[in-house]
């Protein structure tokens, strides 16, 4: 399960799932993507070359990792991490499959209660896939990069999460599980790259 596109393949893509959130949604929604889903692929790849991983692999996982947003989870009611895991295992690429859900998730045993916005089919259905999956490096880059990225600008974790919150109208406990998640892979890539991994990326507090 490690197969990814090479990055002229991931850009073509990326400008695939950019054109479909077009069609559904307003272009400001999508200047928020283009900008959120390459600023984790940036800082994905930036990250990767200070600890000794895989650039380019960590730059196309994060460019795609919101993949299935291409499509509306609202108006779909099917969850992105569940459309973009099938869209690229349907073309082979198990290694972004593979991202696509593990970025949702910070603890691969799923707490429904904590994930309320989506369905119990869905949630059932991401557990199945992740329950046997021991998170790698590149899970964790990508879990923790998502959290820097929000509407137009690189921000602390801690101001992502109080979006997040009041976007999805998350409860503490719901929050908390996030919370836990991204302190824990902060610390893991603090250590791992020897630095705050803020001053990699240029997060100011
Ligand atoms: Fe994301």
């Amino acid at each position: 399960m490690n197969s990814y596109p090479d990055i002229k393949t991931a850009i073509y893509l990326w400008q695939e799932s950019i054109h479909g959130n077009i069609s559904w949604n307003t272009d400001v929604r999508s200047r928020e993507y283009i900008f959120h889903t390459n600023g984790v692929g940036d800082a994905a790849l930036k990250i990767a070359g200070y600890c000794g991983l895989d650039s380019s692999k960590a730059y196309v996982l994060g460019l795609l990792h919101d993949y299935g947003k291409i499509q509306n989870e609202q108006q779909s009611g099917i969850a992105h991490f569940i459309y973009g895991y099938n869209a690229m295992k349907a073309r082979g690429f198990d290694a972004i499959a593979r991202v696509c859900i593990t970025h949702s998730f910070p603890f691969n045993d799923i707490k429904f209660d904590d994930y309320k916005q989506y369905s119990i089919q869905d949630l059932q259905t991401a557990q199945s896939i992740i329950k046997n999956i021991e998170y790698d490096d590149y899970d964790r880059l990508i879990q923790l990069c998502d959290m820097f990225f929000e509407t137009n600008n690189i921000v602390s974790y801690q101001q992502r999460l109080s979006c997040i919150r009041q976007r999805y109208n998350l409860s503490p406990q719901q929050t908390t599980t996030l919370e836990k998640g991204v302190e824990q892979n902060k610390a893991y890539f603090d250590a791992k790259c020897g630095c705050d991994i803020y001053k990699i990326i240029n997060v100011r507090e």
